[in-house]
């Protein structure tokens, strides 16, 4: 018998899985418009899709965000999408390890990814209540390249079991400045203002994924998991994607979006609004769930071959030149700008 935050590592599964079924429909980046460009001057060979997250180089700007990790179970998922890393040299994280340090078996969960994946760029996950002294223990079971930090108050807010005290951003300056390897904070499909960016860049992070709504949506799925509070008004809380993109345009952060990313088209769109790299976890689960390994393998494949062709076809050699190509904002994504000053 499974502990009970074992158990929950695999409701997750399932529930996103339910939360994808039920809420995929928008793509909030059909608010962007881009503006094309008819004589792109460049062959698709002269394409390098290849981005540096944290000082650190990916061959794709896209990779498989944090999920998963805890159970036996969840241990079997790592050790797939390991594999698909592995095979399709794409960076992948594991979900958060915290449960590393309550049950001695977890650890094993964890492992099978890297196992899968012995020489590919992995990221270890936690939360940012983690001592500096676990960070590092974390980072170093698994070898993990990067550290990514989440901060996840609303879902916490909605689990019975969850924090209720969120300073967070002292013991985040002290994780970064201990640790061996570079750290990434990230949202978990909220979204993050650009208070909440210059606050982390105050506090030493320069690497934040802002993870914004469009795509799961953890208070949705912690609430299906608990009867006790119906906070059924959190379903749509935060920022968009696109919106939280916006936020971070103008400061000093390297961004990375997250939060309801199904597409090629999407990834390069999060690219034009400032992205520098690009995670996505939900729809990569629904086709692993759904249709399997191999179908999810030859959906990042296809992924694989139209990117550079979008990245032709907007004039870009490499996707970091994606932040010179133009766009329109449409409906409530412009009036959001607006009224927001981006
Ligand atoms: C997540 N996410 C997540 N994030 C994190 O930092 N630590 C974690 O442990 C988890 N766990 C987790 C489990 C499952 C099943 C899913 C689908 C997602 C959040 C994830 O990394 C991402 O920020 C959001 O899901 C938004 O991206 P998508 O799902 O819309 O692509």
């Amino acid at each position: 018998m499974e502990s009970q935050q074992a158990q929950r590592k695999n409701e997750h599964l399932s529930l996103a899985e339910k939360d994808y079924q039920l809420n995929h429909q928008h793509d909030f980046f059909n608010d962007v418009q881009l503006i094309p460009n008819a004589l792109p001057e460049l062959a698709v060979a002269d394409v390098d899709c290849a981005i540096q997250l944290a000082g650190i180089k990916l061959d794709w700007p896209f990779y498989i965000e944090a999920m998963t990790g805890g159970s036996k179970q969840t241990g079997k998922v790592n050790q797939q999408l390991g594999k698909i890393a592995n095979d399709k040299h794409l960076a992948i994280a594991t979900g958060s390890m915290s449960i590393i340090f309550k049950e001695r078996d977890a650890a094993s969960s964890f492992l099978t990814l890297r196992e899968a994946d012995p020489h590919g760029v992995v990221l270890a996950n936690l939360g940012a209540h983690a001592t500096p002294a676990q960070a590092q223990q974390a980072v170093d079971l698994i070898d993990a390249d990067a550290l990514e930090i989440h901060v996840n108050a609303a879902q916490e807010l909605v689990m019975p079991e969850g924090a209720r005290d969120f300073h967070w951003l002292d013991n985040i300056t002290r994780i970064v400045d201990a640790l061996t390897v570079p750290v990434i904070v990230k949202e978990v499909g909220f979204g993050m203002s650009r208070h909440s960016i210059e606050q982390l860049l105050q506090a030493g992070v320069s690497w934040i994924n802002i993870s914004g709504r469009g795509g799961t949506n953890f208070a949705r799925i912690e609430n299906r998991r608990n009867h006790e509070l119906d906070l059924s008004d959190l379903d749509n809380w935060g920022l968009t994607t696109p919106e939280t993109l916006l936020e971070a345009q103008k400061t000093a952060a390297q961004v990375v979006a997250s939060g309801g990313i199904t597409s090629p088209l999407d990834v390069v769109k999060a690219g034009v609004l400032g992205a520098q790299a690009v995670g996505v976890a939900g729809f990569f689960l629904h086709q692993l769930i759904t249709a399997g390994p191999e179908k999810l393998a030859t959906v990042i494949d296809q992924w694989q071959a139209e990117l550079p062709r979008l990245l032709t076809l907007l004039g870009c050699q490499k996707f970091h030149d994606l932040k010179q190509v133009d766009y329109v904002l449409h409906q409530q994504l412009w009036e959001y700008a607006q009224q927001r000053r981006l």
